[in-house]
């Protein structure tokens, strides 16, 4: 190997990392995706063929290796503690412990402030990173403190934790911090797991957790994980600094991931402060805490305390109001969304969690409920954390009072039809959602169909905006899209925002958007699936829109580009009578107008409704042949003659096929005759 292979791999390593950094610290990539899985293409291909370049902080290790069968244990070179937590929710939690410090130290009632480091009590897993020569050699979880977990190559797939330090040569440099996962990256993963049916995490923590203790690094991989470094273990030949605070300065010099969220204060009016203004921001962290933690600043002093037990005197947790509790199901509500989709609700015995008092949380879906089989009656567990509305994450199953609910069923519960409008309900293969086909008419679709049918796409109506569309529907002056042509002019220019000016403009539009095509009307409906393309093609194979109306799901699947789920969706929009009342209202009473014409199928297929007969040998073509070319031209061909047949095509040794079409007057015709019609058409189409 030469040296030139060894440094083109040192390279690869350095500028892999450095676009890991600008991916996922600052969320700023240099070079596209494509790009940079070339460069990590050749790094593990040049460590696969020269396996002496390979490095425990080679960022191809962030993949994930082979699967495990259990965990190595590692014994900590200096334990792994955990700290005291405050029971008193409010300041007194801050103020006692600022008391306790002083007393411990025995400072006089004169004596200045202690000051203090203050950091977020994150959410997650507890885990130490090993750093030899700057380099990660190993990673462990807590455990029982004395002896925990060696998780080195899952922790390697958290890429915002560096394989190498910057600028660190310690013998030993330990770091300990929180392994956790961000709200954003939950709530995303239970989305996609909710998409496929797929079980979803209770809360970020137990993702956190369960995906460290994941045998399988691949698949941990694919649980996105994040972390917060917010002390030391063991140290070596790396001179401490006088403060934790400066500890914390030093590790995120070297790259490790440090909250920003902390601060240094004076005594306890100090920490009282921070804990109020941590409490205010906590919904808007991109994480979940629970609560915060301060610790005496001084390394001297942290010294002088010492420990209880297994408890530094000089920290403490201070707690938030916990994010989880536990409350009873008192019934389970169906709402529908602005687009139809129905949602199960638990109706909640009100319970305060999060910092506010809840009484509703969502259930998602049909499938999530009998996954975690709510029923009313059930005690359940209610998460509300951050901006997300509340969800019932789990029941639990020893609370079942004997006289609980039946297991869910959505359509039973609603007899099969919209709580709101009283339209039928479907579920298409494949979702995981129930919703209501009433879309012109629902109350609940109302906003949504009606901004869509305006668009400018759709039936084009200038004016008709947001803020407009809101006030209609508020008013109760437009219900269906069909009201939108009974407005008047007072009435508009009552709104607010509206003078008479506007409401003559818009008005105008509306009239305006009479004459339109049958493309954008049938697009204009909001039909579920059916886009701006699809609208086309239905106008252009059907011609009408009555002829549309009337398919049914096989006949709707011969133009191209249907398929069964978009037949479907537009089977139950045309089968729910409401919506037909809307049409027929928009076309018979306000005059919304279109050209028609009938339709592909018809007018491009020259020989569509004629029968043919094959019998007897062809000379030059084949039965399949001529069959073939006969159906492309709209034609059907039979087995049997009948009075229904058009014409019989007859070759060598023909026999009653022949016989019964003299019979009954049928046409006879030789291959010439069949190769002439067959070449004037297909001139034709061209
Ligand atoms: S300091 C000796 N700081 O809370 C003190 N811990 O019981 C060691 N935690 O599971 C802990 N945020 O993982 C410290 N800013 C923070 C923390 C924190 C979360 C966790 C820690 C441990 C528990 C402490």
């Amino acid at each position: 190997m030469t040296a030139d292979i060894a440094k083109r791999a040192e390279k690869l390593r350095a500028e892999i990392e450095q676009h890991n950094y600008q991916y996922y610290e600052l969320d700023q990539p240099l070079i596209p995706d494509a790009e940079y899985d070339r460069l990590f293409r050749e790094l593990q291909a040049l460590e696969a063929q020269h396996p002496e370049l390979r490095r425990p902080d080679s960022p191809t290790l962030r993949v994930g290796g082979r699967a495990l069968d259990a965990f190595a244990s590692v014994r900590h070179a200096v334990p792994m503690l955990s700290i005291k937590t405050e029971t008193d929710i409010g300041d007194e939690g801050a103020i006692s412990f600022d008391a306790r410090v002083r007393r411990e130290l025995k400072l006089p009632e004169d004596a200045p402030p202690v000051e203090y480091g203050c950091e977020l009590k994150f959410d997650g897993l507890a885990i130490n990173l090993r750093y030899a020569h700057g380099v990660l050699v190993r990673a462990a979880t807590r455990g029982d403190g004395e002896t925990g977990e060696d998780v080195t190559q899952n922790v390697r797939t958290i890429h915002l934790i560096p394989l190498r330090l910057n600028d660190c040569d310690a013998e030993v440099l330990e770091v300990r911090g929180e392994v956790y996962m961000s709200r954003r990256d939950f709530e995303r993963y239970n989305e996609k797991q909710r998409e496929h049916g797929l079980p979803t995490l209770v809360n970020p923590r137990n993702g956190a957790a369960g995906s460290i203790r994941q045998l399988d690094p691949a698949l941990a991989a694919k649980r996105p994980l994040s972390f917060f470094a917010y002390g030391l273990g063991e140290v070596r030949g790396w001179p401490l600094p006088a403060t934790h605070s400066a500890v914390l300065d030093a590790l995120r010099q070297m790259g490790v991931p440090v909250n920003e969220e902390r601060a240094v204060v004076q005594g306890a009016a100090g920490l009282v402060e921070f804990h109020r203004r941590i409490a205010e921001q906590r919904d808007s962290l991109a994480f979940d805490i629970d609560g915060v933690v301060y610790k005496v600043n001084s390394l001297a002093l942290q010294e002088r305390l010492g420990f209880v037990t297994r408890e530094p005197r000089w920290a403490v947790a201070h707690k938030f109001p916990a994010e989880e509790q536990l409350t009873v199901v008192r019934d389970i509500e169906i709402q529908v969304g602005r687009t139809g989709k129905l949602t199960p609700v638990a109706k909640l015995e009100p319970v305060f969690v999060g910092g506010t008092t809840v009484s509703n949380a969502t259930l998602h879906n049909e499938d999530e409920t009998r996954r975690k089989d709510v029923r009313i009656g059930d005690t359940v567990i209610v998460r509300r954390a951050g901006d997300v509305i509340p969800e019932v994450v789990g029941v639990v199953p020893d609370r079942r009072p004997p006289d609980a609910g039946e297991p869910f069923d959505l359509y039973r519960r609603l007899e099969g039809k919209c709580p709101v409008c009283g339209s039928a309900i479907v579920r298409e293969e494949g979702e995981a959602d129930w919703r209501c086909t009433g879309g012109l008419f629902c109350p609940a679709q109302r906003m949504q169909a009606l901004l869509h049918f305006a668009s400018r796409r759709a039936m084009d109506i200038e004016g008709l905006g947001d803020k407009l569309v809101e006030q209609l529907v508020e008013k109760q002056i437009v219900l269906t899209p069909a009201d939108l042509y009974f407005v008047s002019s007072p009435v508009l220019a009552n709104l607010a925002r509206m003078g008479e000016k506007s409401a003559n403009n818009l008005l105008q539009a509306i009239e305006h958007s009479k004459q339109t095509t049958l493309p954008r009307f049938i697009y204009a409906l909001g039909i579920r699936n059916v886009g701006e393309a699809t609208a086309k093609d239905l106008a252009r194979h059907f011609g009408s829109l009555d002829k549309l109306m009337a398919a049914d799901a096989a006949r709707l699947q011969q133009v191209p580009d249907v398929g069964p789920v978009v037949a479907q969706s537009i089977v139950a929009f045309f089968g729910e009578s409401h919506n037909r009342e809307v049409i027929e209202e928009l076309r018979d009473k306000h005059g919304v107008h279109w050209d028609e014409h009938d339709g592909d199928a018809v007018a491009v297929l020259p020989l569509n409704g004629k029968t043919f007969v094959l019998t007897g040998t062809l000379p030059n073509m084949s039965r399949d042949e001529a069959r073939a070319k006969l159906e492309a031209l709209g034609a059907k061909v039979a087995g049997s003659v009948s009075k229904k047949t058009d014409c019989v095509v007859a070759g060598a040794e023909a026999g009653s096929k022949l016989d019964k079409a003299r019979e009954l007057n049928v046409p006879v015709w030789d291959e010439q005759q069949l190769v002439d019609l067959l070449r004037t058409h297909e001139q034709n189409q061209g």
